[in-house]
């Protein structure tokens, strides 16, 4: 079947063999947007967090079928140019370690700032693993926000 995805505000037609296919599998190896990590497939580590009406959604766990009609964003589609606070501050607090997380961590980030969380409160927000501990740096930079 055919499926049209906004995603980053472009539309993408992709052939999907089940409507039950992950979101995550679309956007990565159909429409070839390889910012949004695979980390744990059950909803619990963030490195697939997208934006999708504005909200945060774990695209591991979302259908396909559910995602057509909604504005989908991706880590690509933050800004073009790195200059969406969120990515400020990460530069600016050098945030990043292996770096695998920090697509999800900033969307998630991104969403928390969207719902008008503002400074520490966001990263109260954000639930996302960092297997390598980033997160002291992650609370300095969103203390910024
Ligand atoms: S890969 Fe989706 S939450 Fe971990
Ligand atoms: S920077 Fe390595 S997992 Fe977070």
């Amino acid at each position: 079947m055919n499926v049209t995805l906004n995603v980053n505000n472009v539309n993408h037609t992709v052939s999907v063999t089940d409507g039950s296919m992950p979101l995550l599998w679309v956007i990565r190896d159909l429409i070839g947007l390889t910012g949004t990590k695979y980390g744990c497939g059950i909803e619990v580590c963030g490195a697939c967090t997208v934006m999708m009406d504005g909200q945060a959604e774990h695209a591991c766990v979302v259908d396909v079928t559910s995602a057509v009609g909604k504005k989908i964003t991706t880590v690509e589609g933050l800004s073009s140019d790195r200059s969406h606070p969120a990515q400020k501050a990460w530069i600016e607090n050098q945030v990043p370690q292996c770096g695998f997380c920090q697509p999800g961590m900033l969307m998630s980030v991104a969403c928390a700032m969207n719902a008008g969380h503002h400074g520490s409160e966001i990263s109260k927000e954000v639930k996302n693993l960092c297997v390598c501990g980033t997160y002291a740096r992650i609370r300095q930079a969103c203390s910024k926000l």
